[in-house]
């Protein structure tokens, strides 16, 4: 795998954001991260690294709790979309039937829209929690608003880099399915090591925006540890050049303290393509046992708003390729087909659904 140096991968600092001067700086790296990369490292980004070492603690120890009693906190009737997502459930797009070797949580940590319940109850269903993790359960919510709050940030920056009015993207989440999760890679055996097994196969998210606040290698007697060998973790791949046609692989290595923040298939959409969803793996350690504990943060648009390029970025081309205009709503419910989440009969609700009304009056 081609690996280019990490320090290109520009850093923004959230304080510049905030600040009178700074925000030509961030918008600078913003451009090139998120156009580039699809991916920048955010410093000073204020989320408690404390609660978020606690809330790992807490994660592992429900990891390691029955079978059973993680098969009951399993939400199939809300396609996964909160609770325990147990392991070989999900699978990327173009993973060839490989699913990821991961375990999940789910949990939305804002304020969930009404109306859109009645239309997604599965994608803004109410949280569930297991039994006797208060501290979990709250931690959890605590650490997604705070991560969705550096999210709207780079919202905001992002418009500013572009030249749009500032909260065109940030306002257009009111609301939204934005979602928390708690992943966990599990362990590869002596067999499974150096196979083609990933711990989550190469794709792009379906959201606006992702927050990574950064997660936790354990060796194989469950001890904290640092990365096992130099190339496991997340790679990106950068942007397609005249001599790169595939795009060259990244390695990301956030530099300490940094939070990584990822493009998704919605931003790409909106920009015509000028901010790239970056195509994303997670390679497992080279040596069996080692497990891993991230936490990631989706943002979403509204699941009315529509989804197709901003004004500034309508040309042939773009329309060629994010055209027809969907909405968001829709679209996630497509994906969630796509990857193996929701049945594909949830595709009926998209049209004309009442066919059986004639029928019924015929009869
Ligand atoms: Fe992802």
């Amino acid at each position: 795998m081609e690996a280019a140096s990490t320090e290109s991968i520009p850093v923004v600092d959230l304080a510049d954001l905030r600040s009178e001067g700074g925000p030509e700086r961030a918008a600078a790296a913003l451009r090139r991260a998120f156009g580039e990369f699809g991916l920048v490292y955010v410093q000073n980004h204020g989320v408690d690294t404390e609660v978020l070492e606690r809330f790992y603690d807490d994660w592992v120890e429900l990891t390691q709790r029955s079978e059973e009693e993680k098969r009951s906190w399993a939400r199939a009737d809300v396609w996964y979309q909160r609770g325990w997502t147990p392991p070989n459930t999900e699978q990327a797009v173009v993973a060839g039937g490989q699913p990821d070797f991961k375990e999940c949580y789910f949990a939305a940590p804002m304020a969930l829209d009404e109306r859109c319940r009645l239309m997604f109850p599965e994608i803004y269903a109410e949280n569930s929690w297991p039994q006797g993790a208060d501290r979990f359960r709250d931690d959890y919510l605590a650490l997604g608003k705070a991560v969705h709050e550096v999210g709207m940030d780079l919202l905001r920056g992002c418009a500013s880099a572009l030249d749009l009015p500032s909260d065109i993207f940030s306002a257009a989440t009111e609301g939204g399915p934005h979602v928390t999760r708690a992943l966990r890679y599990l362990a590869l055996d002596d067999q499974q090591v150096g196979t083609s097994i990933l711990w989550g196969e190469e794709h792009t998210d379906f959201n606006l925006l992702t927050l990574l606040p950064g997660g936790r290698f354990y060796d194989p007697a469950g001890k904290r540890c640092e990365r096992p060998d130099a190339a496991s973790g997340l790679y990106l791949r950068a942007r397609a050049t005249a001599e790169h046609p595939k795009g060259r692989m990244v390695h990301g290595k956030p530099p300490a303290g940094c939070l990584v923040a990822q493009v998704g298939q919605q931003l790409e959409i909106l920009t015509g393509g000028v901010f790239q969803a970056t195509p994303h793996v997670i390679t497992p350690p080279k040596q069996p046992g080692y497990t891993r504990t991230a936490l990631a943060h989706f943002i979403h648009l509204h699941s009315e708003r529509r989804l197709f390029p901003h004004d500034r970025f309508l040309s042939e081309e773009t329309i060629l390729a994010y055209g027809p205009p969907v909405l968001a709503g829709t679209y996630g419910l497509k994906t969630l087909v796509d990857i193996g989440l929701a049945p594909k009969t949830a595709l009926n609700k998209l049209g004309y659904h009442h066919y059986d009304r004639l029928a019924d009056a015929r009869s």
